[in-house]
């Protein structure tokens, strides 16, 4: 009887003991050190603030600082963050950073968005930073009005994302039109295998005929079209997609458009006359990337030779 109880009592020790260690934080309460920062700022400067600039104000890369960026990162443990950096960042070299040096990065993007330093440094344990949240006044962006229950589909990409992986794939199969006849099977096990079963023309053309993949194109085209204005979306470089611009819903219209005389041209089974319409969806991606992405005279900047950092901007 007396054992059954010390036994008991020991248990529930043990329960306080580990709620005591894994005692939720929010960023707000010293979460790194000072020095850690330091040691972060400079690994940042050397590895990062090429692309998000010096003051992580976002230059070819969105800024890391602000509300923008607090907000999107603030719905979640500070682990995702952590994650996003340590896993895909620095951008053209990822997974060099060592979970330390993540860390410290961590540390000093903390301390740029004005958090507290407090005496021990941020773990560089995914557990122990799934374990530290954001204030809840951090993750609602100042734009946030209040009661809204109709389900919301927040973006889950940014705009170059949506381009590379929806719009460029299939404008290719349109476009592949011109020089494959679609009714023609060239199908076989040497192909798949050398696509590694990742192309998914390859490997759906045994499920769907080559025709119905070109229709499959066009309507892909002419229904994304709309996620051109969904709002938030914000393009790589961390700028708003401009969908309050006029002239960027023309250009949302004209691929639209396309999209839907590419589906009609698909229709006639005919390999010229979707040829023929080839050309109306070049000029659709071309009339917008002219104005909101490629404009003359941006090409000088020799880090930024794609002119990323001005990107989405007008003028
Ligand atoms: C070659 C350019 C480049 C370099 C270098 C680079 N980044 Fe990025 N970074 C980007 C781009 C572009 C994006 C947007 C696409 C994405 O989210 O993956 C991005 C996104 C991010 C994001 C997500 C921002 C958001 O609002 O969603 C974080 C955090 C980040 N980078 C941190 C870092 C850190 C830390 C380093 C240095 C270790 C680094 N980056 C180096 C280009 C770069
Ligand atoms: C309404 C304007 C608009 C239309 C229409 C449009 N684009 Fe884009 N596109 C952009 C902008 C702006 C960017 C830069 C996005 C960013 O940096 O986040 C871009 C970027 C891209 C990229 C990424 C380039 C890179 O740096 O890797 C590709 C690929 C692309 N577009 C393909 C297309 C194709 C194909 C079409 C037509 C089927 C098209 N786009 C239609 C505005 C548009």
């Amino acid at each position: 009887m007396q054992r059954a109880f010390f036994l008991a009592s020991l248990s529930v020790c043990a329960v306080l003991l580990t709620l005591q260690a894994q005692q939720p934080q929010t960023v707000r309460q010293g979460v790194y050190a000072e020095n850690q920062a330091r040691r972060g700022q400079a690994v940042y400067k050397e590895q990062c603030a090429s692309c998000h600039g010096e003051m992580l104000e976002g230059r070819l890369g969105p800024p890391l600082t602000g509300e923008d960026f607090i907000s999107d990162f603030a719905k979640q443990p500070l682990s995702e963050l952590f994650g996003k950096i340590r896993n895909t960042m620095p951008q053209d070299n990822p997974g060099k950073l060592t979970p330390q040096e993540a860390a410290d990065i961590l540390a000093y993007i903390l301390q740029a968005g004005k958090f507290p330093a407090g005496r021990a440094e941020l773990s560089a344990d995914e557990a122990a930073l799934k374990q530290i949240t954001w204030p809840a006044d951090a993750a609602q962006p100042k734009a946030a009005s209040g009661a809204n229950s109709a389900p919301s589909f927040p973006p889950a990409g940014n705009l170059a994302q949506v381009m590379r992986g929806i719009l460029f794939p299939n404008s290719n199969i349109i476009f592949t039109v011109q020089t494959h006849d679609p009714a023609e099977k060239k199908n076989t096990p040497e192909t798949a295998a050398l696509a590694g079963g990742f192309n998914w023309t390859i490997w759906g053309s045994d499920i769907y005929p080559g025709w119905e993949l070109v229709d499959y194109a066009a309507v892909a085209l002419a229904e994304s079209a709309p996620l051109m204005l969904t709002p938030g979306r914000r393009c790589e470089n961390g700028k708003p997609v401009p969908v309050n611009d006029p002239e960027w819903s023309k250009f949302t219209e004209e691929l639209a458009e396309a999209g839907r005389a590419a589906y009609k041209a698909s229709q006639t089974r005919n390999q010229e006359t979707v040829s023929d319409v080839s050309g109306v969806i070049a000029d659709a991606c071309l009339h917008c990337h002219q104005v909101y992405r490629d404009r003359q005279g941006r090409g000088r900047d020799p880090i930024d030779p794609s002119n990323k950092a001005t990107r989405c901007v007008k003028q």
